[in-house]
């Protein structure tokens, strides 16, 4: 018989899926508001009747209107006077909002996260059958959504930090990114570019190899690159980074976020010795997940076994052989890889930041 106790966690449980439930729906309702660019109209035009942002948008009227409504149900928009006739009220966007829903470059920019959803829900009937089989997903089959996801949700961090803090946090590669002869870096697994694009900007000598093996997010990081003028000193190459030809004599060798994604990090890392200078240094940032396995976890570690279960293990067992690794990749897993590989040492950077931590492989 359910004790008082049972029913208060069968509740407790009904209560916490029921607003995720309904956090997921309002999360597909701002991809729209990003999609169809009703955002961006709210941002440039101000207040705005649901004929006015169908008008600007070249939409439906009353998909507009429904979805107006929604959002200022939702508290996402905010409406003139609630009272008036539906085709009368106006919609506002308020500025704090805005730079949640349309500011690519605000850290605090969330609509790539909306897009991720999209695309790992689209991809769910083959995650599926994956777990039925053992086979994978590959990163392609995440298509433009999960791609243009990708690099934009990295996209504030790398613009702000990596040039202003993190890089310049490793005092000897600051150093030498800033000296002479100028420094070259290769950034591997540079997914749509702008990690490649961020060090050259902060470091105005140096020329960035930028490899991805996915010939869409290599053409994705062209144009970003030549939308951004430095095309001259940085080049994306398309490339598999566990290919034993690879070699470089680059001063510094950076894989951001991509070493738990890869069937066989053993072989990238090796190939990444290859790559690096006899004084060049091998930097990896990837998630800041725990030391330990611990249940019930914190936020950090919930969202990361999500990507490792929507995304990141299957884009991982989509080659074999894989090493199967996630998007959980403790540090005795990434040690072991790294011996495996031939480094003697992986040091923790003192580097903060709450997603992500930094290593430098010796
Ligand atoms: C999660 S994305 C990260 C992209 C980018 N570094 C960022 O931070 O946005 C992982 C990337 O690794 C690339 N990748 C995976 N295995 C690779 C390999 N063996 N060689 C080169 N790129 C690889 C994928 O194509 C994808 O672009």
């Amino acid at each position: 018989m359910a004790t008082q106790a049972d029913e208060a966690q069968r509740d407790a449980l009904a209560e916490r899926l029921f607003g995720a439930a309904l956090g997921a729906y309002e999360l597909f309702t701002v991809h729209l508001g990003d999609r169809l660019g009703y955002y961006r109209a709210l941002t440039e035009r101000g207040d705005l009747t649901t004929t006015e942002l169908a008008e600007a948008t070249g939409t439906n009227e009353r998909y507009a209107r429904e979805w107006l409504e929604q959002q200022a149900v939702a508290g996402i928009l905010e409406v003139d006077d609630v009272e008036a006739a539906a085709d009368e009220r106006r919609y506002r966007l308020p500025a704090a909002h805005a730079e949640v829903l349309v500011d690519r470059d605000s850290l605090a920019h969330l609509t790539p996260m909306a897009r991720y959803g999209v695309s790992f829900a689209q991809t769910l009937p083959a995650i599926e059958d994956a777990f039925r089989t053992g086979g994978g997903v590959a990163w392609e089959d995440f298509g433009s959504l999960g791609r243009e996801a990708q690099g934009d949700v990295n996209r504030p961090l790398f613009t702000h930090l990596l040039g202003s803090e993190w890089l310049p946090a490793i005092a000897d590669v600051h150093e030498r990114l800033q000296a002479d002869p100028p420094a070259r870096v290769a950034d591997v697994a540079c997914g749509a570019g702008w990690s490649s694009i961020a060090i050259a900007r902060a470091y105005p000598k140096v020329s960035v190899d930028g490899f991805d093996l996915d010939e869409e997010s290599v053409e994705l990081a062209r144009r970003n690159v030549a939308a951004s003028g430095l095309a001259d000193r940085v080049n994306v190459h398309l490339r598999d980074a566990g290919d034993p030809e690879l070699a470089g004599a680059y001063q510094l060798v950076t894989v951001f976020e991509a070493l738990h994604d890869m069937s066989r990090p053993v072989e990238v890392l090796r190939a990444l010795r290859g790559l690096a200078a006899e004084d060049g240094a091998v930097v990896i940032m990837d998630e800041r997940v725990a030391d330990t396995f611990t249940a019930p976890g914190d936020e950090i570690e919930r969202v990361m076994y999500t990507y490792s279960v929507l995304c990141c293990l299957p884009v991982g067992l989509a080659d074999t052989p894989s090493a199967g690794t996630g998007t959980v990749m403790r540090l005795d897993t990434l040690r072991r890889y790294a011996t495996e590989a031939g480094f003697a040492d992986v040091e923790v950077l003192p580097i903060e930041h709450e997603v992500f931590r930094f290593y430098r492989l010796r």
